[in-house]
């Protein structure tokens, strides 16, 4: 196994979704630009789903539009259909991520649909990405909870992964949206999955409302898994996900890597400054435990 990890900052994305503020483009993309400077290989930009349900990523092509790209660096953008994929492409985006669930219950709520129909929703949106070259992701949400069907069985999960894999997802990101998982359970999720869709081709995306996802992602880690779903200053939640709160911090999850010996490439002072940078946007505290013991050393 690799000691290497890929982090996907998905701040700019899931972080900002759930601010009830409007932030300015302007600064949106200040945010990227930073992130572009700390060694992160995968930023998540922006989301071209309905403006009307995410009002404060209406000005994803405008985002977009505006971030300095840095070379090496991918900038992924979510896109909930063939609608979301034309925007998305006519500003030049280059990787996607298509979004369900294993919950039923929670599809409805967040993009309107059943499983079903959402994946069928996809099949053009995959048809033109292969076409056009462009890489996609997929995510699978709701992986070790519901906030409204409450229990998710393991094999919805695995079975709503491999359909997407299957359909050329090159990656599957597993969310646990609501941040109710624990480690032992993660742990079982992730290598049920596993058999079905290979390990190098899955991520996990924790969020913190438990504070459980340290411990959850070192469960995964140890499992085998080598990318991960992070982001700055704990920013984050699905506004359609009742209870969802902040995605565990990257400047955590960079912090617990580097000290257990693997290698991120992310430089943590620079994350942190930009952590920090983005708490005084939003006019709140960072998320991030390291950034907090930092600034009281
Ligand atoms: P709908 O209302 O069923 O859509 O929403 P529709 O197809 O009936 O269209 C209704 C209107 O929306 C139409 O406009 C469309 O043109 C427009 P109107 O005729 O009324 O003026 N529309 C769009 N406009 C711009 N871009 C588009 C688009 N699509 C339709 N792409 C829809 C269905 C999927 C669009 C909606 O439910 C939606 O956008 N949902 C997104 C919810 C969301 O963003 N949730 C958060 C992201 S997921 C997440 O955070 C979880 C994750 O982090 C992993 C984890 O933590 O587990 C990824
Ligand atoms: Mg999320």
């Amino acid at each position: 196994m690799t000691d290497r990890i890929r982090i996907v900052e998905v701040g700019p994305r899931d972080g900002l979704q759930n601010e009830k503020t409007i932030i300015a483009a302007s600064d949106k993309i200040a945010l990227i630009d930073r992130l572009s400077q700390t060694g992160l290989q995968s930023i998540e930009a922006t989301s071209f789903v309905s403006p009307k349900w995410v009002p404060q990523l209406a000005d994803a092509a405008e985002v977009f539009a505006g971030i300095a790209k840095k070379t090496g660096v991918s900038y992924p953008v979510l896109v909930p259909n063939e609608q979301g994929y034309e925007r998305a492409r006519s500003v030049g985006a280059s990787e996607v991520a298509i979004f369900t669930a294993a919950s039923e219950a929670f599809n409805r709520k967040n993009i309107n649909a059943s499983i079903d129909e959402s994946i069928e929703r996809f099949l053009p949106v995959l048809a033109r990405a292969k076409s056009d070259g462009v890489k996609v992701r997929g995510y699978v949400s709701t992986v070790l909870g519901c906030p409204y069907q409450g229990e998710v069985p393991v094999a919805d999960v695995v079975r709503v992964a491999k359909r997407l894999h299957d359909l050329g997802c090159y990656e599957i990101s597993l969310g646990d949206t609501i941040g109710v998982g624990t480690p032992a359970r993660a742990r079982a999720m992730l290598h049920a999955v596993a058999a079905e869709v290979p390990m190098s081709a899955l991520a996990v995306h924790f969020h913190d409302t438990y504070g459980q996802a340290l411990a959850n992602i070192l469960a995964c880690i140890e499992e085998g898994v080598r990318v991960l779903d992070s982001a700055v200053s704990g920013t984050g939640g699905c506004p359609y996900a009742k209870g969802a709160s902040g995605n565990v911090a990257s400047e955590d999850v960079v912090y617990m890597l580097e000290g257990m010996g693997l290698r991120t490439g992310v430089d943590l002072d620079k994350l942190i400054e930009t952590g920090v940078w983005l708490s005084g946007l939003l006019h709140r505290d960072t998320g991030s435990k390291v950034a907090k013991a930092r600034s009281s050393t």
